[in-house]
């Protein structure tokens, strides 16, 4: 990055959503190195050792609306998480067409909520039980 100085001054998220405008050069790096901090980095936020519970206000109406209730909803997050093929992130995205579903947030979508399904993320305490981890 330090031969396109004009890319360091533009945000992680204008970055990865706009991959096409960045030389091939540093496509590469920025989708997987900058993807990777910013993943983390939502990670970070949504994920709490002594938050959860059930959603309430907007996001509570359209996991009803969408999901059909929260149990609902974590089974479907879960499973997805579960099924992810290698390692990764599991997404709860809001489309472009205001619906919501799992998909990668690269593709023009808001993130939501995720959670990281890598094994550097559960493999010390739950080795490959990566639905049990998922469940906590
Ligand atoms: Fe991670």
């Amino acid at each position: 990055m330090e031969n396109y100085p004009d890319l360091q001054s533009r945000s992680i998220d204008d970055l990865i959503r706009n991959l096409n405008t960045l030389p091939e050069s540093v496509r590469s790096a920025v989708r997987n190195q900058g993807g990777g901090h910013f993943n983390h980095s939502i990670f970070w936020t949504v994920m709490s050792p002594n938050a959860g519970g059930e959603p309430t206000g907007a996001i509570a109406t359209v996991v009803n609306e969408v999901f059909g209730g929260f149990e609902n909803f974590k089974t479907r997050f879960n499973d997805a998480g579960t099924k992810h093929f290698g390692s990764g992130f599991v997404w709860l995205v809001r489309t472009a067409d205001n619906k919501f579903d799992d998909c990668p947030w690269s593709e023009g979508h808001y993130p939501i909520m995720c959670n990281d399904v890598w094994e550097h993320a559960y493999y010390l305490t739950y080795q490959n039980r990566r639905p049990e981890y998922l469940k906590q």
